[in-house]
């Protein structure tokens, strides 16, 4: 499982996260970001290319996976922007309160086991005038869709990396503290409906 998780799964995510039809809906929130930016889950850094060098004082790049950030090492030399890896879960984020302009959250809350405490850890760390921008996929509108979804997320899980196919994201963000000025819900096209309903948007707490 190892082997797995290190090696293949990292590959996987890095075709996937670094596809067209990922980077297209990534591109609405993450050159949005400014400042002191906290990446979680930051993968294989297929988010890199989004960011504006001129915007961006450095990233702090919070990825458990020792796999995902050999993965993202080649990218991380081409940058024009200091990433400092953060080699914890987002339950666990070692910043000081109050200290970070921008979270940028895409393709990662579906796979948090503890989703609650790492949210409440993003509220805690970002400033007052601080930003969150998210792209998640998660909990579709249609019962017959939510069924499915509820169905294969336990098999899912075992081969994805821990991924939920039925978060409602935007519900965990209120539950947390955070109140969303920006929020779009929409199907990705070409993507199946268990796997492709998409919130994206901007919160802040
Ligand atoms: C599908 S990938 C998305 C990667 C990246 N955000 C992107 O959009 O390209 C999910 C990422 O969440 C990370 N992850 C898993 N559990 C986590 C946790 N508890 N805290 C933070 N990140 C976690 C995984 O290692 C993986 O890199």
């Amino acid at each position: 499982m190892n082997w797995y998780a290190e090696k293949i799964f990292p590959y996987l995510v890095n075709r996937v996260c670094s596809s067209e039809l990922a980077m297209q809906i990534k591109k609405k929130v993450v050159p949005l970001s400014t400042g002191k930016v906290l990446e979680i889950g930051m993968g294989t850094g297929a988010n890199l290319s989004l960011y504006h060098q001129e915007k961006v004082e450095f990233i702090w790049g919070l990825e458990p996976s020792a796999g995902m950030r050999q993965q993202a090492a080649s990218k991380l030399e081409k940058s024009d922007i200091l990433v400092k890896w953060l080699e914890l879960p987002g339950e666990k984020i070692p910043l000081e309160n109050d200290s970070v302009d921008t979270i940028v959250l895409t393709f990662t809350l579906c796979s948090i086991p503890d989703w609650k405490s790492a949210l409440q850890q993003m509220h805690r760390v970002l400033k007052p005038e601080g930003r969150l921008l998210f792209c998640e996929h998660g909990r579709a509108p249609e019962t017959h869709v939510q069924k499915w979804q509820d169905r294969l997320t336990p098999l899912w899980k075992k081969v994805s990396g821990g991924c939920h196919l039925n978060r409602p994201i935007d519900q965990y963000l209120q539950e947390t503290g955070f109140q969303c000025h920006h929020l779009e819900k929409t199907y990705l096209e070409k993507a199946p409906r268990i796997a492709g309903y998409m919130y994206y948007g901007e919160a802040s707490k």
